[in-house]
């Protein structure tokens, strides 16, 4: 794996700085300071920072974007995002004021040079010399004249972090181009690709999970374990984004990165430390490992791609009330054609074709518009040799272990017992580790997390290069035989778990989903 040791790099995950005066100072500079991202993810994430005191104090955020704003301009725009989307104990208007205080505004058209120079004359009028961060949230198209101009302004003093926001191509050849054309003015090690997946609290429990218990680790090979589920569903829809997903669809949207990230952490062996280039290493020899799926009837026989027609989305209120709506088919939502190809789900049966996975199946699944919002790993143990004991079916399943990652974070193992009475008869039950319950505590949001590591100059937790290469490798064929209709597109009703097409997919392998089971 390539990297480039010129810029400062803390390269270990837990590496944290303990006081937020000990952390650097930073001017962070948002690209599309004025979007979506930046306002409903961003600033709100910047503002939970600074609420709990974790940013150094002379720390200053930077929006910028082609609209003359003033600052005051911009900060009544973001007041009522932040106030939306930020989850803080105290957003008392004095926090909020001293929050005001870091946030400058500054008009920059990306193309212009001018305005880079502009902006870099501003920064230096500042007494103090600071790190200068870029977050480019903006279409990947303007990457490469942004970079330049940040070189050509001198912004960059060699110890630059630019964090590069998804989409990052929509193919192999787009993703290497972007790549290529950002590494003309950044070595690997300035650059911060962000899977927001990496930055959930769960996930990197997931790590120390695996790698600091002794229990898990011998049983966490195919000599015990039967198959791997990750499922990541969500209830929403395309909520406005018709436009940018229609076409996209959930291959490249979740499955390409958020999805065989998971795989990773699930698969990847005990790298030798927590530094960058060990953990970043081991995922990508997972995605090395993941059996190419090239051939159509390969593609037919392990995928199944959906899209979600009218239906019926339940939630529970606060009050724990169920409330019903009707919500639109994919193909009516705004933006999205009438005669839309675009999956909104897909299910894929994977291997990792390695010593430790060979043989154990990986089906994985997300979609839009499904019956709940979570995310879960379940990892199906193999049963016992002999059985000695008897019980209904749904009390003899095998040990599972059902790694909850949102929206509640918790760790349910299914292990069998002995039913009250006298029989001996089987009765399934589970050790639940609720760690909501157990943890208290401030949580910090995916976001908020990964942010706080570009400050620190930490990379773990990013996407190098490679990983994303190898990534976009192995669903490149799939994508190319969904694009060619080659592969049937099944309809599922909203609020459902997915068309009848991703049960069957598991059950010709004599398995069902976990819902199926544990319900
Ligand atoms: C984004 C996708 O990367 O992840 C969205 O573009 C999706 O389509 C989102 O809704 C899901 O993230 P989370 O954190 O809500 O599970």
């Amino acid at each position: 794996m390539s990297t480039n040791t010129n810029a400062n790099v803390n390269t270990n995950i837990s590496n944290i700085a303990k006081h937020p005066e000990q952390a650097p100072m930073f001017d962070l500079l948002f690209f599309g300071g004025t979007g979506d991202l930046a306002m409903r993810k961003l600033l709100p994430s910047l503002f939970m920072a600074h609420s709990a005191g974790t940013l150094h104090p002379k720390g200053r955020i930077w929006g910028l974007s082609r609209q003359q704003l003033t600052t005051e301009q911009y900060l009544d725009i973001l007041e009522k995002e932040v106030r939306t989307h930020a989850k803080v104990a105290d957003a008392s208007q004095e926090v909020w004021q001293s929050f005001c205080q870091r946030i400058h505004y500054q008009k920059v058209d990306v193309t212009e040079l001018n305005d880079f120079n502009a902006l870099k004359t501003t920064l230096d009028s500042f007494d103090n010399k600071q790190d200068v961060i870029a977050y480019l949230a903006i279409t990947p198209k303007l990457f490469e004249v942004t970079c330049k101009n940040l070189v050509d302004a001198k912004l960059d003093d060699g110890n630059m972090r630019v964090v590069l926001e998804k989409p990052m191509g929509t193919d192999l050849a787009s993703s290497n181009a972007i790549n290529d054309a950002v590494a003309q003015y950044f070595h690997e090690q300035q650059l911060y690709r962000i899977d927001h997946y990496l930055g959930k609290e769960s996930v990197q429990n997931l790590l120390m999970l695996r790698f600091s218990n002794i229990l898990f680790e011998p049983l966490w090979k195919n000599e015990w374990i039967d198959n791997v589920q990750i499922t990541i569903a969500e209830d929403l829809g395309v909520e406005g984004r018709g436009g940018f997903y229609d076409g996209i669809g959930a291959l490249r949207d979740m499955m390409q990165n958020h999805l065989l990230q998971l795989v990773c952490m699930v698969a990847m062996e005990p790298p030798a430390s927590m530094d960058a280039d060990s953990i970043r290493s081991e995922k990508l020899k997972v995605l090395k490992s993941l059996r190419p799926m090239t051939a159509i009837e390969d593609i037919n026989q392990n995928s199944v791609r959906g899209q979600y027609t009218k239906g019926i989305i339940s939630r529970v209120d606060e009050n724990n009330v169920v409330n019903d709506s009707v919500v639109p088919a994919y193909r009516d939502e705004p933006n999205v054609n009438p005669n839309s190809q675009t999956e909104t789900f897909v299910a894929i049966k994977a291997h990792i074709d390695n010593w430790r996975w060979a043989g154990v199946p990986f089906y994985l699944r997300t979609g839009k518009r499904m019956q709940e919002k979570f995310a879960e790993i379940v990892i199906t143990f193999k049963d016992v040799p002999h059985k000695l004991f008897s019980g209904t079916p749904q009390n003899m399943q095998p040990n599972r272990m059902v790694i909850r990652l949102q929206p509640d974070e918790s760790i349910r193992l299914y292990v069998k017992s002995k039913k009250l009475g006298n029989s001996m008869e089987v009765q399934r039950t589970f050790l639940n580790l609720n760690f909501h319950e157990i943890l208290q505590g401030r949580r910090t949001s995916a976001y908020e997390r990964l942010l706080q590591d570009v400050i620190e100059s930490r990379l773990p937790l990013f996407v190098h290069r490679d990983e994303q290469a190898a990534a976009w490798q192995w669903v490149e064929p799939i994508m190319e035989a969904w694009a060619k209709d080659e592969v049937p597109l099944y309809k599922y009703s909203a609020g459902s778990y997915g068309p009848v097409q991703s049960y069957e997919l598991i059950a010709k392998d004599g398995r069902t989903w976990k819902e199926d089971v544990l319900m």
